[in-house]
């Protein structure tokens, strides 16, 4: 995979002393994330996950969540603070996650944000979940300039976007229904596979052959998705051969399943790429961590001659790193939030949520 120059060794030392710091704060799931960057070099990048106290009851339990996020949103910021070797005077602003996501969730986070900035008198930045996993590719990339496209695979979103400039992108397609995560997470279920459903499908997969044939949604002719048939077409497939008592791998459904999904993301992305003439796919969200998806992307990209910048697959699920790059991002063009800004459960894709 291609290796990046690092933002440091980009630019000069004067550039990069004057860089904004920030602190990113992202608490919108199951993971209490805080992260440090100048610019566009990372700094630092703490996690705190309540995924396994979540796997016990199959999925994220809000109250749980928002308790595990209470217990370690002070320990993650002052442990990016720390691993950054930046004081809290020291920084240019502070930007969190103030939607969408679970509400009490990111409750948590915006308080602590808020309560953090006034403390210090810095700006405070709301940030869309989304547009920061869009915005990892920054991070990942640090030479990479719009106008590129930009594919996004989550667990609530999966659209393949023209990214114009930093502020302004055009939706060329979404899915009509589920998201592509949305849909490994209930292929999980249908297959009995423990939560997170995305990462056990992807290591069930690899023990199995991609050999059932399953339906490759595309929406329309544009660049919508729709995910809900396959997802359905696995399950009929699971239940005709249990009621005949016929044996099946799930192994093979597992890849069977991953194959159709990322088919057409792939094929969406690098279709969009050469109808806008774009010579860049980035990618972002929690699906884009799927090793096989990772792959095919690279192979296609580069037949058709496109330069794919994927973030780490750690930059994928969520993070704050993610979270300070779209905050700088409202940094440079001034966008700042009053300290009575609120949560917002639910942004749609393109729009502003209500603060
Ligand atoms: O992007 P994300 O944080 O979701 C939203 O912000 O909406 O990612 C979570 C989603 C889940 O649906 C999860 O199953 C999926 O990303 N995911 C994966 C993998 N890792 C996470 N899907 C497929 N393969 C993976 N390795
Ligand atoms: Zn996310």
């Amino acid at each position: 995979m291609e290796q990046y120059l690092s933002y440091a060794q980009r630019v000069s030392k004067k550039e990069y002393a004057a860089e904004p710091l920030i602190l990113g704060i992202e608490s919108s799931c199951d993971e209490t994330c805080a992260a440090v960057i100048r610019g566009r070099e990372l700094l630092s990048n703490a996690v705190l996950s309540s995924a396994a106290e979540q796997a016990k009851y199959g999925g994220v339990v809000p109250e749980l969540a928002s308790r595990a996020h209470t217990d370690a949103v002070g320990k993650a910021v002052f442990e990016a603070l720390a691993q950054a070797g930046v004081r809290g005077e020291q920084l240019s602003a502070v930007a969190v996650t103030y939607g969408a996501g679970l509400l009490g969730a990111l409750l948590v986070g915006l308080s602590f944000a808020k309560a953090y900035a006034f403390a210090l008198g810095l700006p405070l930045i709301a940030v869309d979940h989304i547009r920061g996993h869009m915005a990892a590719a920054y991070l990942a990339d640090t030479a990479l300039e719009p106008p590129f496209i930009t594919l996004l695979a989550s667990g609530g979103h999966t659209a393949v976007l023209y990214t114009k400039s930093y502020t302004d992108f055009e939706i060329l397609g979404s899915t009509r229904d589920d998201a592509a995560g949305e849909a490994f997470d209930k292929v999980a279920r249908i297959l009995g596979l423990p939560y997170p459903g995305g990462p056990s499908v992807e290591k069930l997969a690899c023990e199995g052959k991609a050999q059932i044939p399953l339906p490759r949604m595309f929406a329309g002719n544009g660049y919508d998705f729709s995910y809900s048939g396959l997802k359905t077409a696995v399950l009929n497939y699971c239940h005709n051969k249990e009621q005949r008592g016929e044996s099946y791998s799930r192994a093979d459904v597992a890849a069977s399943f991953q194959s159709a999904a990322c088919g057409v993301l792939a094929e969406r992305a690098v279709a969009a790429a050469k109808a806008k003439g774009c010579d860049t796919v980035a990618a972002g969200g929690g699906v884009i961590a799927n090793g096989y998806l990772r792959e095919l992307l690279a192979k296609e990209c580069a037949r058709e001659g496109l330069r794919l910048v994927l973030p780490e697959k750690k930059f994928c699920t969520d993070n704050a790193a993610m979270i300070a790059a779209e905050g700088l991002v409202q940094y440079r063009a001034g966008n700042f939030a009053p300290l009575t800004l609120n949560a917002c459960a639910h942004i749609p894709l393109g729009k502003k949520g209500k603060q």
